[in-house]
């Protein structure tokens, strides 16, 4: 353990613990322009990644807490999905605390009942775990808070997103916004393996507002979890060039951010977005998420930039829906392109729109 990990650890378990109360966090999901796949022990990413925080889909999240009446080894906590009782998130959740345990050792005094839902439909196919994770996180972190309010909002902030690494990756990136970096780069000054933080670099004018469209191409379970996902880029055959080119594109992408050259941000989020499949479509075993509805939009965004000039581009997480970002000031535009050309690709039609976002809120 480092000392930035030592630091983590409450260090003074001796407070008055007589508490009980609820919390209640809003954390948005978030869209990866550089992203991270392939992991160590314990949630350490292979590369540094970089997201756009989001507005519009988010996970709402109540914890509610009170000491435990009995003297009890485990973890007890009731989970609550959309306001039905769900066991079957139980042991997510149970070992996400036992990750975390070591950093809030009050976990076990407490029995909690989390009550959470998510502004977008559970069967979406985007991932829910990003601001599930994030939003238990900081309610844990409001807890510690309660128990001991001289910590500063930057350890708040830090430590949540620490947390949250533990339960997904990408959680440790949808605390706060507006662009996230998470992993250790030598170019992006306080950048960590351990928790996300902001883009330390004035933003160009151009990124303000920046837009997300979600198509929702495939709604349905994905077919392969992010976290077999990450296992078999251990001995995938392209990693360590993987690993390189995402660092590289770390380095373009912050100078891109800085000096708004939109053209240069599409080449390479679009790329990260195609090399993320590759490296998908080239493991053992192999898998194909991109369905031929994905393909279908992909072209027809390639089209219509080559007629207009558009900034428009797109980006794909681990599954079939796309992304499709675009300026402020081609909002009209685009939307209007969206709705007379390619949500006839969506299933049901269906797509969400969001937009650049700032972080969580406690509500
Ligand atoms: C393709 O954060 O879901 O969305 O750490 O195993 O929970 P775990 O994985 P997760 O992986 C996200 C992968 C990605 C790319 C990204 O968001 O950077």
């Amino acid at each position: 353990m480092n000392l930035i990990e030592e630091k983590f650890i409450l260090q003074n378990n001796n407070f008055d613990k007589n508490i009980e109360g609820s919390f209640t966090w809003r954390t948005p999901s978030n869209i990866a322009l550089v992203k991270y796949w392939g992991k160590q022990e314990p949630q350490i990413p292979e590369n540094a990644s970089i997201s756009f925080t989001l507005d519009a889909c988010f996970t709402l999240t109540t914890l509610e807490y009170k000491l435990k009446e009995h003297e009890e080894s485990g973890f007890n906590f009731e989970v609550f999905f959309e306001g039905e009782k769900k066991d079957e998130f139980k042991p997510k959740i149970e070992t996400f605390f036992k990750r975390i345990e070591h950093y809030v050792p009050f976990l076990k005094e407490y029995e909690f009942v989390i009550k959470s839902r998510n502004s977008f439909p559970h069967s979406s196919g985007i991932a829910s775990s990003a601001s599930g994770m994030s939003a238990l996180a900081l309610c844990v972190m409001s807890i510690e808070k309660k128990l001991n309010p001289e910590i500063t909002s930057d350890y708040f902030y830090k430590k949540a997103s620490f947390l949250a690494r533990l339960g997904s990756g990408s959680a440790c990136r949808s605390i706060e916004g507006a662009l996230i970096v998470w992993g250790n780069h030598s170019e992006i000054v306080g950048s960590s393996n351990l928790f996300g933080v902001k883009f330390p670099y004035k933003i160009h004018e151009n990124f303000k507002n920046y837009h997300d469209t979600i198509l929702l191409v495939d709604e349905g379970e994905k077919q392969v979890s992010s976290t077999v996902g990450h296992k078999l880029m251990h001995k995938h055959p392209f990693a360590k060039q993987r690993f390189l080119q995402a660092n590289e594109n770390i380095s373009k992408i912050a100078e891109v951010l800085k000096n708004g050259n939109l053209k240069e941000f599409i080449a390479i989020v679009e790329s990260e977005a195609l090399s993320l499949h590759a490296m998908m479509m080239t493991s053992k075993p192999y898998f194909l998420l991109m369905k031929p509805n994905t393909l279908k939009i992909i072209n027809k965004i390639w089209e219509f930039r080559a007629a207009t000039n558009s900034n428009i581009c797109f980006t794909l997480d681990a599954g079939a829906n796309v992304h499709v970002l675009f300026p402020e000031n081609e909002k009209e535009i685009v939307n209007n392109f969206i709705i007379s050309e390619l949500i006839q690709y969506c299933q049901e039609k269906h797509y969400i729109c969001d937009r650049i976002g700032l972080g969580a809120k406690e509500l």
